[in-house]
Order: C-alpha cells, then structure tokens, then sequence
C-alpha cells in the first residue's frame, strides 16, 4: 500500500512530471521562494487565532466578531468569528453598489444555443447594480409572496442561467438556507435530497438546453415532489418557452409572473446573520449511505473564499474570471458565485457543453470575453485533447494570466496541455486540492502571495493557516516521499458548519470525518514532499471520482438493487482516459431473470434514470456470486483487476480482511465466468 520515494525528484519521475517543471525561472522576482513561504506559513499556525482574524478584517462585518473559533454545541463542529455577524448577498453586491465598481460587470452570462453563423444567440450582462437590483426583486418576492424568513429552507434544481447566481444571493440576502442539485441528476436524487432538508420550495426552470437537446427539469421537479410533502410550490424560471406537462396554478408558480407587480426599485434589507449561521447545505456522496448535507456556514466561509481569491487567484479588479464548473457543485457554489463577486471581479458563466456547437466553443469563449483566469478541470482537459489543437490555436488566448485545475489530480500531459497550448507557457498552471467538505481551497500554490514557486503537477503547500499532514494508518506522520492519508489537524474557517457538520447527522458527522484519526480525515492519498509541497494522489476509500465529482459507491449499488431483477450488486471504479475514473459494476441476478444482455442495457437506463447519466456504469457483468470476503465486504481490487485486463497483482498487500487463498478463488472463479465478456 505503500509507496517509499525518496525525494521529490523521484516523485516527479514516478508520476511522471519530468524535465524543467519547476518554473521558478519563468518567474523570476515573483516569488519569494520556498523557505520564506515555510516561515511565513510557520508563522500563520503559531499565531492562528491572531492569522485568521486579521485575515477577517479583510471582509465588512456589521458587527465585528468577539471570538476567532470556539467549539460548538457538536464535536468537531466549530464557531468561526462567533458573534461576529455579515451577509453575503450584502457583501456581493451592496458593498461594490456603494463603490466605483457600481456599474462594473459582475456577470457575463452566456447561454448554449447559437445562431446561423456559430455566435452565440444570448449574452446577458449585468453590472453589480443590475444585479444587486434584481437580487433585490427576487428577494422581495421570495419575503411577501413565498413568505420565505430566516431559516426557511429552499431547494434549487437549476441550469446554468444567471438566475441561479440570483436565487443564491436573494436567499442568503434573507437568511433563507438553500441546497442548490445539480441539473443532471434524477428525480429520486432530487427527491431524497428536498425530504433530507425539508425544503418549502422548488425553484427550477421549464427546461434549459444540453447540447442542443431541452432538459425537462420542470417534468422532473414534479415527479420529485411527489415523494416530498414539505413543498409548498414549485416555482418556475422560464428558460426554453414550453413545458411538456401543464401547470397546475396550485403547484406552480412563474417568477415571471411573481415578479410582475414588484417595484422596480424594490430594496429588501440584508439580515444580519451571525457568523455561525447556515449559509447554505450541499449533498456530496460517501462510501456509505444516502448523501451528506454539508453545511457551511456564513462567516467562516466568507472569510476563505475572500482570503483564497487573493492568496490563489490573485485577483485583481481588470481580471475576468472564468471557472468552468457547473453551480451544481462546490466549486460553482465558491468561485463562480460567492468568492468572485466578494471581491468584485467580472465572472463568465456559461450554459452549455464545452463542444457544443464545435469544439472550439470554450476557447472562443476566453477570446469573447478576454477571459485572464480560467479554473477548470483535469477532465475537460482530456476531452478536449482528443479533438485536436487546431480548435485552440484559432483563437487569441493571449489575455490568459493564471490557469488552475480542480477535481482530481493532474495528470502530466493535461497539465502539459494547459502550460504550452492554453497558457502559451505564459501562465502558472496550477491544482488546487479542496473538497465540498472545505468550502474553499485549502492546499494551493499562491501566485496572490508571490510566495510560491510553481511545482509541475503538485498541488502546492498547505494554505497559510491551515495545517495539513500525511500520516499512516495509526496517524503519525510519515516521512517525506512516503504515500499515507491526508488529514487536516486544525479546524479552518469554511469547514462543514454549525450546528452540526452534516444537516440532522452529528453523530455520522464525526464518525466520517473523525473517527479514524481525531483529526479530519479527507480521504484522500497523498505525499509531502521535501518542500512541504503535497501531492495528492487520488481517494483511498471506494468513493468514484467521475469527471471529477464524486459518486459513492452505495449510492449507485443500492440503486442497482433495488431493479427488480437485481439480488446482489457491487460497483467500483475503473480508469478512463478522459473522465479519469468511470463505474463498473457486477450484478447477480435474482434466479427466475434470464440472462439476456438486454438485463445490462435495462440497468444502465435504471441508473440514468435514478441517479444521473453521470453515475451510469460504462460495464455490467452478469455474475452468479460477488467476490467477497468471509467476512462480507467486497473485494473491488478484484473486480478492478478484471475490467482493466490486469493481473491481480500483488495480494499481500490486500484489505486486511480477505485472506491470500480467499481472494485468488475469488478471481478465478470470476475470471472464468466473465472472461468472454470483457469489454
Ligand atoms: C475530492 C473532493 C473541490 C471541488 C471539486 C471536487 C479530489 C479535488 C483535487 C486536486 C487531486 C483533487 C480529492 C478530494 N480532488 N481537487 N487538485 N488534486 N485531487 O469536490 O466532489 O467534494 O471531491 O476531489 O480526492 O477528496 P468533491
């Protein structure tokens, strides 16, 4: 299990980032170099509490906090800057309204349909103060007409249009806890998730448009409440014209129509929250369960994205800031919403596929607008290196300054692809390591701070003030080079918030994230280098990592199960060129189901349906019992090891649990009944 390096030079090589990686030279007397970062990050931990709150006073609190982080109610659940009390909507947009930054952009928007020509059909721009009025509208709305107050839960099942960054700001304008769910997943997924929260309304649109093709998120909506009797009303973004099934007057209500009679000037007061209250809660899956809700809070969280905007974007008021994540995850939740407009940038948002209508759609974007940071992901990368760079070199990129990645670890020729093609070998290429756990990035290399040399590949060092470590399996630290579990030991302003860490789950807050180390615990393999730099290695759990996001594998089996054909299921995760890691999964059958192909086929739609097309699993195998322990768990390097043609490989090293001779009957049992079947 364990890799021994012993520097960072042989670590570069294993993982294959080789030659003039380290562009120190690039950047000459930008950076401060790696001992003065060490100081400088010694310093942020031995004076935390002093750090952080000068950190804090970067940010316009109504009332100035009393306490940097007391413990809360729960164990490891935090107050961060108690007593202190903000808003985040006011902090977005009224402050920047009262500033020169009134009529600056805040938000070019634009949508995926095209006309004859290729050019986009809709830009819709607005300046902080178009914004800040509208924000103001919707939240009025929201007040009188929903009777939405403080502490009133909302779902939000929306595309990406600007009315979704609009929602997020009217809610968090009143106090309004929100879980925004992404747009592709499924109706159950959204129905478990409005019943977890007890959310009062829907807010999603009659459709939006996916590669030229409507989503029906209206249709879906409805058949999510169906199971969710805490909805009062779906309320309706009009985005496409048409919805496939009527509305019904008694469950749906248009924003349109809502907004109608509502003073154009209408200026509904921010609350004052207190710093420890529930900004907002988002799903994310694990290796058990239904998914967490993880909370975040509002002060804490301000104070990280506002910090890390700076620190690991470096923004600066001529930027135009591009993150390519869908709002439907943490990253969209930080920085295309929350952390950019804090400080006042200008952010792209984009409605569509990336290859829709042509490959060359993103670039012709970044040139569009003259984007300057651009925040993407390892896996958009791939897909686009397979289509050729003739779609990137016809378009000026020149305006580019700092490129980042997030996600999943970077791979050397994605990241390659990014410094010389994308970034003209002009531009930090840098991956960020955070989780929906963090709120924000926690381990990064700090252009803002100049203070950090670029490493090729790695994710950079622990953040000022945040105190991460590697460790073994019983917690210590290992020595630099050596692969071990990557824990944070401090709590940090952004971690999962008050009351308790996951929404109505204390208890399996703690036993998560806790249990295993006392500290918390993040799942992840990494190494720390001879410079303190960690590299992230990827997930040491059975949770997938597809395109990026996160699927438990719980999620997707007892989905698999619960297809009336299916007895027993196990899923795992296997490489894939561009996704990074896609699911396979081994089913058995009940006795009277024939086995027939059509059964894989039927299963995939299944998953489609009731998760999302991203959990779909690229393989089922039909097989008559699972490889599993005597003791019941699953062997998945086992089943790995057959979809990928590999070898078993090393078995000494296996889960504790599964016995040499045990798990070599496993795999030839398996091998045999699948072996024609490989795809
Ligand atoms: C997991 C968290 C945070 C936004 C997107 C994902 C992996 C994330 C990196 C990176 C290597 C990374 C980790 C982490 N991860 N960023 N730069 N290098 N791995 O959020 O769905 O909560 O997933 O993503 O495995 O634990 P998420």
């Amino acid at each position: 299990m364990r890799t021994s390096m012993s520097s960072s030079e042989s670590l570069r090589e294993a993982l294959n980032f080789d030659e003039h990686l380290i562009l120190e030279n690039n950047w000459k007397g930008r950076f401060v170099g790696i001992s003065d970062y060490q100081f400088f990050h010694r310093q942020s931990l031995e004076n935390f509490e002093q750090f952080w709150a000068g950190v804090a006073e970067e940010i316009e609190w109504f009332k100035k906090f009393e306490k940097v982080v007391i413990p809360g109610e729960h164990p490891n659940v935090y107050k961060w800057f108690a007593g202190g009390r903000l808003n985040l909507s006011y902090l977005c947009l009224d402050r920047h309204v009262k500033s020169w930054r009134k009529n600056k952009l805040a938000l070019i928007w634009e949508g995926e349909p095209v006309k004859e020509d290729g050019e986009p059909l809709e830009i819709r721009k607005f300046t902080y103060f178009e914004l800040w009025r509208y924000v103001n509208r919707v939240a009025y709305v929201m007040k009188e007409k929903l009777h939405l107050k403080r502490g009133d839960r909302v779902a939000f099942y929306m595309p990406m249009i600007p009315e979704l960054m609009i929602l997020m700001l009217a809610a968090a304008r009143l106090g309004v806890i929100f879980s925004q769910v992404f747009s592709g997943f499924s109706a159950e997924a959204l129905a478990s998730r409005i019943s977890d929260i007890g959310a009062r309304y829907i807010f999603t649109t009659d459709g939006y448009y996916r590669r030229g093709k409507i989503v029906r998120t209206k249709e879906i909506a409805d058949k999510a409440v169906e199971e969710c009797p805490t909805v009062e009303k779906i309320i309706l973004i009009r985005r496409v014209g048409s919805t496939e099934t009527p509305i019904d007057e008694a469950k749906h209500a248009y924003l349109e129509e809502l907004l109608k009679d509502v003073n154009p000037n209408a200026y509904v007061q921010p609350e004052e929250m207190e710093s420890t209250d529930i900004l907002y809660v988002l799903y994310t899956s694990g290796t058990t369960g239904k998914p967490k809700g993880i909370i975040h809070d509002t002060g804490g969280y301000a104070v990280l994205l506002n910090a890390t905007m700076k620190w690991v974007f470096d923004i600066r008021d001529e930027d135009i800031f591009w993150c390519t994540a869908d709002i439907g995850w943490v990253t969209g939740h930080s920085y295309i919403v929350f952390g950019p407009l804090m400080v006042g940038t200008t952010v792209v948002m984009y409605e569509g596929a990336p290859d829709f209508p042509a490959p060359d759609r993103w670039w012709s974007i970044i040139e569009r607008y003259g984007v300057t940071i651009f925040y993407t992901s390892p896996t958009a990368v791939r897909a686009f290196m397979r289509l050729g760079t003739e779609h990137v070199t016809k378009h000026d990129l020149s305006t580019l300054r700092l490129i980042h990645s997030v996600g999943e670890p970077i791979n050397p020729a994605a990241w390659r692809w990014l410094f010389e093609l994308i970034g003209g070998g002009r531009c930090p290429v840098g991956s960020t390591w955070w989780m929906t756990e963090t709120g924000g990035i926690l381990i990064s290399h700090a252009p803002g701070l100049k203070l950090v040399p670029l490493k090729a590949g790695t994710n950079g060092p622990p953040l000022p003030g945040i105190e991460a470590d590697v460790v073994d399996e019983n917690g210590v630290s290992v020595p630099n080079g050596v692969k071990g579990y990557l824990i944070i030991k401090r709590p940090w302003p952004g971690m999962p918030g008050p009351p308790t860490g996951m929404y109505g789950d204390p208890e399996r807050y703690n036993s998560v994230y806790f249990s295993r180390f006392g500290y918390f615990f993040t799942g992840d393999y990494a190494i720390r280098d001879n410079d303190g730099y960690i590299w992230v290695l990827g997930r040491s759990d059975e949770v997938l990592k597809v395109a990026g996001h996160r699927i438990g594998t719980y999620e997707l089996e007892s989905t698999l199960v619960s297809h009336p054909y299916v007895a027993e299921a196990a899923v795992c995760g296997v490489p894939d060129d561009v996704k990074g890691e896609v699911p396979i999964a081994y089913v058995v059958l009940k006795a009277d189901v024939p086995k027939t192909s059509r059964v894989q086929e039927e299963l995939r739609k299944w998953v489609r349906e009731r998760i999302g097309a991203i959990a779909e699993p690229k393989s089922i195998f039909v097989v008559s019992r699972l490889p599993k322990t005597r003791s019941g768990k699953i062997m998945r390097r086992i089943m790995r090891a057959l979809a990928t043609g590999k070898p078993i490989g090393d078995i000494t090293t296996l889960e504790d649990e599964a016995a040499v001779e045990e798990v070599k009957m496993a795999y030839e049992a398996l091998l045999k009944e699948i072996g024609g079947k490989l795809e």
